[in-house]
């Protein structure tokens, strides 16, 4: 069963013992700047690579500020943070994601809400947003409330699915409309581009993930993107423990969190930031090959990209014709140790959510039993 398709995907790839769904590739000037990093000495909180590092992705994305963090966890939850969202609020995402996104929010001790995605960019609808606001929602000097709880609906977090661009101008302006601040939670939108603008950086703050299986890594790491200098300035503050600066006194004026990231997973990160360009016109072709291959394809389709945007294919993504089709192809390319992957459990399912207010998840509970990603690789023959 399926042996053109995983046929194919071998193909794809070097002859190796077992193809993953995404790893690391390490081509460049890591072992350089790891050597230069121990020498130094300086291997933890403080060091010329995050400086380094945060500057040569602000010049990448074009954001005017740049906080490094040791995950995109972290960052998401000090950008819940710095936005003002508190315990008694709401924060409205979607259900198809990862779950650091709902437990971001449940960190600060907010309370999820989960919308429905698009059934084109997999990610937040701007219909169903509007929708649930219009029916839900209201506003009382410039705050917007649940009819339904009576609390505030603070902020809402739009995930970039695989890479992909979410509708993001729709969500930006549905949020203005609102009075909600939007969050991008662009962890593995890392190098992809909407009307030539990187993803991360449209809405007020944006995060990325430099976790291992993303495209490029530096172990662990992530940054939250900003073009608000107050705002940036308080996302340092509080992911450094709160600490005022001074020359050798402890001093904190916050309960603050330990979240920056360590000069040698920088000094990784950095060496990665060099090849970004590089891998992405590396997983396009990739992507390229898996469109053409899945055209016609009687059992899956390819979810592509649209018109204006310029994604990074993390993971390539496709929609098997139900349920069934796609377990049995992931159980199959398992057997031949090619590493398909199903999408997440819904959000909304996990035990810690299920109670969270939401609305129908059509589209949701349409597509996330049917998503397979592809094994995505940047790939060394290419
Ligand atoms: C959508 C999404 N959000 C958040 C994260 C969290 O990033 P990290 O693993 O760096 O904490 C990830 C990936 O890991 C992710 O895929």
């Amino acid at each position: 069963m399926f042996k053109t398709e995983l046929n194919f995907i071998k193909s794809l790839f070097a002859p190796q013992e077992q193809i993953p769904l995404h790893e690391p590739r390490f081509i460049g000037n890591e072992q350089n700047y790891l050597n230069e990093c121990l020498k130094s000495g300086f291997v933890s909180s403080v060091g010329e690579f995050v400086n380094k590092f945060e500057k040569t992705l602000a010049q990448k994305t074009k954001s005017k500020f740049v906080v490094a963090m040791n995950s995109g966890t972290s960052a998401l939850h000090i950008a819940l943070l710095v936005n003002g969202v508190k315990a008694n609020h709401e924060v409205i995402t979607q259900s198809l994601s990862f779950v650091a996104t709902a437990n971001a929010i449940a960190y600060t001790g907010a309370k999820p809400i989960f919308i429905d995605i698009d059934e084109k960019s997999l990610s937040l609808s701007p219909k169903a947003l509007r929708a649930f606001l219009k029916k839900t929602a209201f506003i009382k000097d410039k705050k917007c409330f649940n009819k339904s709880t009576k609390k505030r609906i603070k902020a809402c977090i739009v995930m970039h699915s695989f890479g992909l661009s979410a509708k993001i101008i729709e969500l930006k302006q549905i949020c203005e409309d609102f009075h909600i601040a939007l969050i991008e939670d662009a962890a593995e939108a890392v190098g992809s581009l909407y009307k030539n603008k990187a993803l991360g950086t449209f809405a007020k703050a944006g995060i990325y993930s430099f976790n291992g299986n993303k495209i490029i890594t530096g172990g662990c790491g992530g940054v939250l993107l900003s073009d608000d200098e107050k705002l940036a300035l308080k996302a340092r503050h509080l992911s450094t423990t709160a600490k005022i600066a001074h020359a050798y006194e402890y001093k904190h004026d916050k309960v603050g969190y330990n979240y920056r990231l360590c000069n040698i997973n920088a000094a990784l990160l950095l060496a990665q930031l060099e090849k970004l360009g590089e891998f992405v016109e590396n997983k396009r072709s990739l992507a390229k090959q898996y469109k053409a291959f899945f055209k016609d394809n009687k059992n899956f389709s390819f979810v592509d990209e649209s018109k204006d945007e310029k994604s990074n294919f993390w993971l390539n993504t496709l929609i098997a014709k139900d349920e069934n089709t796609r377990t049995a192809f992931i159980e199959q390319a398992h057997k031949e140790k090619i590493y398909l992957r199903p999408a997440w459990q819904g959000l909304h399912s996990l035990k810690m959510y299920k109670n969270c207010q939401r609305d129908e998840l059509k589209n949701t509970l349409k597509f996330i039993s049917r998503i397979v990603n592809l094994p995505s690789s940047v790939r060394l023959k290419d």
